[in-house]
């Protein structure tokens, strides 16, 4: 079995070079972000706000969060219901930042995540992936590319998508996102000290793919 961490912060690519490394190498990946994203969202609809720790601990008290693959994508339900179709807006993201905050949601996400690597190969993406969740991962890669490059990607795909957005708005918040998960008190994102830095922002998708496989190949070799 092997394990492969990539972290690196929004818009970085962790989880489009994720999945594709994942068919590559028939393992599974996990998308860790979409876990959080689940809660933020679960909790929004019960009317609990995504920095409101108290109500939030008795939440996570309560819930099931549990990740799926169906027909080779990954489904994450909370207390049994699919959340997947909800979790994709920029709301969702900045949801599942603020709860990434508390200590309760992340100790019940990392201990799901840290089961299923038990249980078969996984390429995990996330922000604390290398750092803790998995840190006896074989691979462990740090994405990184401008924060100009990531707002460029993610309006790309917003607009694709057929929503508006600015380019200024969208840097803004990848601004504002970078900064609460690089500075959060629990498990912020930094690069492990045995990562290896890959830095996207002049690379395309298939040259990302074959530094990634490059590295994990090598790696693996060892
Ligand atoms: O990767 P993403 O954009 O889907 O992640 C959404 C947010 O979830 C991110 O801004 C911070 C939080 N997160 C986290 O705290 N730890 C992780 N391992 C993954 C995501």
């Amino acid at each position: 079995m092997i394990s492969i961490a990539i972290d690196g912060p929004a818009g970085s690519g962790k989880s489009s070079i994720s999945k594709i490394i994942a068919e590559r190498l028939n393992i599974v990946h996990v998308d860790t972000g979409a876990m959080y994203r689940a809660i933020g969202v679960y909790a929004k609809s019960l009317g609990i706000a995504s920095k409101d720790e108290e109500k939030l601990n008795s939440l996570m008290e309560d819930i099931t969060i549990d990740v799926k693959l169906i027909d080779g994508n990954q489904h994450v339900f909370v207390n049994n219901q699919d959340l997947t179709d909800k979790i994709r807006t920029k709301e969702a993201g900045e949801l599942a930042s603020d709860v990434g905050t508390i200590k309760s949601v992340r100790e019940k996400l990392v201990l799901a995540q840290r089961e299923l690597s038990k249980k078969m190969s996984v390429i995990m993406d996330g922000r604390d992936i290398g750092t803790n969740v998995l840190k006896d991962a074989d691979v462990k890669i740090y994405l990184d590319a401008t924060a100009d490059e990531r707002a460029k990607r993610r309006l790309k795909d917003i607009l694709l998508g057929g929503s508006e957005a600015t380019f200024e708005e969208i840097k803004e918040k990848i601004i504002q996102r970078d900064y609460q998960d690089k500075n959060r008190k629990l498990n912020p994102l930094t690069k492990a000290d045995d990562a290896i830095l890959l830095d996207t922002t002049n690379l395309n998708l298939d040259e990302v793919v074959s530094a990634v496989l490059n590295i994990v190949s090598e790696k693996i070799k060892d």
